[in-house]
C-alpha cells in the first residue's frame, strides 16, 4: 500500500545512476517505506493539523508564507491553510515547495541553506490531506512564530545603500515585467564586502531582484578575485548574505550596479524602488579568502539549438586555473530550462558528480551553498563540466511555445545555459592544508573516534 500516487520527478538520463547515487536512492526509498510502514496501521485520520502539520509549516513555509510578503497566501493558521490543501499536496509532492530543486539522490547532500522537506514530512502532509484535513486539538497547536518586519536590514546597518533613480510603477494587471535599472555606487576606492542585502520598498510586487557589478572600463582586476559580475540576489524569504569571517567580495572603485528586476501585477497599480545595502570590512582590510564568481556557459559561444518539441542537452567546461574550494552552485537557464548537472573531470580522468538540479524552475534563483566541511575542494587543472537540459515540449508547463525554435538570448522567452559558481581560490599550501584537515576528519569518523 502506498498513499503517494506520484513520486517526485527524477532524471535518469545523466549520471544519476552512479553507484553512490543509486545506493542513496535505494536508501531514500527504503526510509520512505519504513516511514509508511510505521504509520500505516491506523487510519490516516491520526494525522492532525495542530499536532503534526503546523510544526512542519513553521519550520519550512512560514518565513515566506506570512502576511506582508510576496507569497500568494499566508500559511499560519488552520483557517489560512485549509483552502490550499490540494494545491499544497501537489506542490510538496512535486518538491516544488519549498523551492529547492536539487536531485537529492546524487552528489553532495549537505547545504547551509537547505530548506527542503524530508520524505517523512512530505508523507505527513500528504496523509493529512488524504485524511480529510482534520484540524485536531487546538491545544496541540505550537505557539505562533514572530517574524522580523520585511523592512529591517537583516545584515546590520549598511555602510552604503544604492538605489535606482526613481520609483518604478507596476501596472495593475498584465504579464510579468522584467527590466534592468542602473545606479552608481559612488565608491572612490576599492572596498571588500562583508555582507549585502537587497530590499524592495514594496515586497508585494517584486518577484526577484538580481544585482550585478559593472566595474569601470579598464579596471585592472588581476588577482582581485573579481571575475563575474553577479552580486546579491533577492527573492521572497531571502534576507541577505553575510560572508564567514575573513571571507569577502571586492567592490571595485567607480563600479555601477545593474538591478535586474522582475515585477508582477497584483490587481492594483503599485510602486517600488529597490535598494542594495552593503556592509564593508574596515578600510584597508583585505580578507584572506576572496570570493570569485565563476560564470561559465555552454560551448561554443553560448550557441543553443533548441528545436521545437524537443528535449536537448548542451555542455560547458571550465578548467580551474588554481586549486579551489567551491562555495555555492547556481544553475541559470530560462523558461525551457529543465535541469543542470555539475561534474568534475578529475586529473586522473575519473568523473565525480557534484550537484544536479532535476526540476529547475526559472522563477527561482537559488544558489545552493555547500556546508563548509563538504564543499568541493579541487586541485588546479580539474575541469568543471556543466550539462544543461532544455525541455521545449508541451510537458514543460512553463514553456511559452513548444512549436517555436529557441536559442540564446536575454529575453526570458529566449534561453541560456550558465553555471554560476562562487569559488575561493587557494594557494598550494592552503589547499594541501585543507585537504589534510578533511582527511583527518574522515579517518576519525571511520575509526570511531567520533561516535554518534
Ligand atoms: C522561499 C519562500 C517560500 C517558501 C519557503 C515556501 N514557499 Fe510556497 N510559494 C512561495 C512563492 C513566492 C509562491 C508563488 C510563486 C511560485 O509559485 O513559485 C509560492 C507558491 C506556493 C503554492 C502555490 C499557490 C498557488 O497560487 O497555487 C503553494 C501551494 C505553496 N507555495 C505552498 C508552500 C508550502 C506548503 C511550503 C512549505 C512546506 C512553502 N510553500 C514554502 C514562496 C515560498
Amino acid at each position: 500500500m502506498t498513499r503517494i500516487e506520484k513520486m517526485p520527478k527524477r532524471f535518469c538520463w545523466l549520471r544519476a545512476a552512479t553507484l553512490t547515487g543509486l545506493a542513496a536512492t535505494v536508501a531514500a526509498v527504503a526510509t520512505l517505506m519504513t516511514a509508511l510502514a510505521a504509520t500505516a496501521p491506523d487510519a490516516p485520520n491520526s494525522v492532525t493539523f495542530t499536532r503534526d502539520v503546523a510544526p512542519i509549516f513553521q519550520k519550512a513555509c512560514q518565513t515566506c508564507h506570512h502576511p506582508g510578503t510576496a507569497a500568494p497566501m499566508s500559511l499560519l493558521t488552520f483557517q489560512d491553510v485549509r483552502p490550499w490543501a490540494r494545491s499544497i499536496k501537489a506542490r510538496v509532492m512535486a518538491r516544488e515547495m519549498p523551492p529547492w530543486h536539487l536531485d537529492k539522490s546524487v552528489g553532495i547532500r549537505e547545504f547551509k541553506n537547505d530548506i527542503s522537506l524530508s520524505d517523512a514530512d512530505i508523507n505527513t502532509i500528504v496523509r493529512w490531506v488524504d485524511g480529510g484535513t482534520p484540524q485536531g486539538d487546538p491545544k496541540d497547536m505550537p505557539p505562533p512564530l514572530t517574524f522580523r518586519p520585511e523592512t529591517d536590514w537583516f545584515i546590520g546597518k549598511p555602510d552604503l545603500t544604492i538605489t535606482f533613480d526613481k520609483e518604478m510603477t507596476m501596472y495593475a494587471n498584465g504579464p510579468d515585467w522584467w527590466i534592468n535599472k542602473y545606479a552608481d555606487t559612488g565608491l572612490t576606492e576599492d572596498r571588500w564586502v562583508k555582507a549585502m542585502q537587497i530590499k524592495p520598498s514594496n515586497a508585494r510586487i517584486v518577484h526577484h531582484a538580481v544585482t550585478s557589478v559593472i566595474p569601470p572600463a579598464g579596471t585592472d582586476l588581476t588577482d582581485s578575485g573579481f571575475v563575474g559580475g553577479e552580486f546579491e540576489e533577492y527573492a521572497v524569504g531571502k534576507y541577505g548574505t553575510t560572508f564567514p569571517e575573513n571571507t569577502g567580495r571586492l567592490l571595485p572603485a567607480g563600479s555601477r550596479i545593474q538591478f535586474d528586476m522582475h515585477y508582477f501585477a497584483i490587481g492594483e497599480e503599485a510602486k517600488d524602488r529597490t535598494t542594495l545595502g552593503i556592509v564593508f570590512y574596515p578600510k584597508g582590510y583585505v580578507p584572506k579568502y576572496k570570493i570569485t564568481m565563476v560564470n561559465f556557459r555552454n560551448l561554443p559561444n553560448d550557441d543553443l539549438e533548441i528545436p521545437p518539441n524537443s528535449i536537448v542537452r548542451h555542455d560547458g567546461y571550465f578548467r580551474l586555473p588554481r586549486p579551489a574550494r567551491i562555495v555555492s552552485f547556481q544553475p541559470h537557464m530560462h523558461m525551457r530550462g529543465k535541469g543542470m548537472t555539475l561534474e568534475a573531470i578529475n586529473l586522473d580522468n575519473s568523473v565525480t558528480t557534484i550537484s544536479s538540479t532535476d526540476h529547475f524552475d526559472f522563477n527561482w534563483h537559488i544558489a545552493y551553498v555547500y556546508r563548509d566541511d563538504v564543499a568541493p575542494l579541487l586541485p588546479a587543472g580539474t575541469v568543471l563540466h556543466a550539462i544543461g537540459v532544455h525541455d521545449n515540449t508541451s510537458a514543460n508547463r512553463r514553456n511559452p511555445d513548444p512549436s517555436m525554435w529557441a536559442g540564446y538570448g536575454e529575453r526570458s522567452v529566449d534561453d541560456m545555459l550558465q553555471l554560476r559558481l562562487a569559488v575561493v581560490y587557494l594557494d598550494d599550501a592552503e589547499y594541501q592544508a585543507q585537504v589534510a584537515e578533511r582527511k583527518t576528519k574522515v579517518t576519525q569518523l571511520l575509526t570511531g573516534g567520533n561516535q554518534r
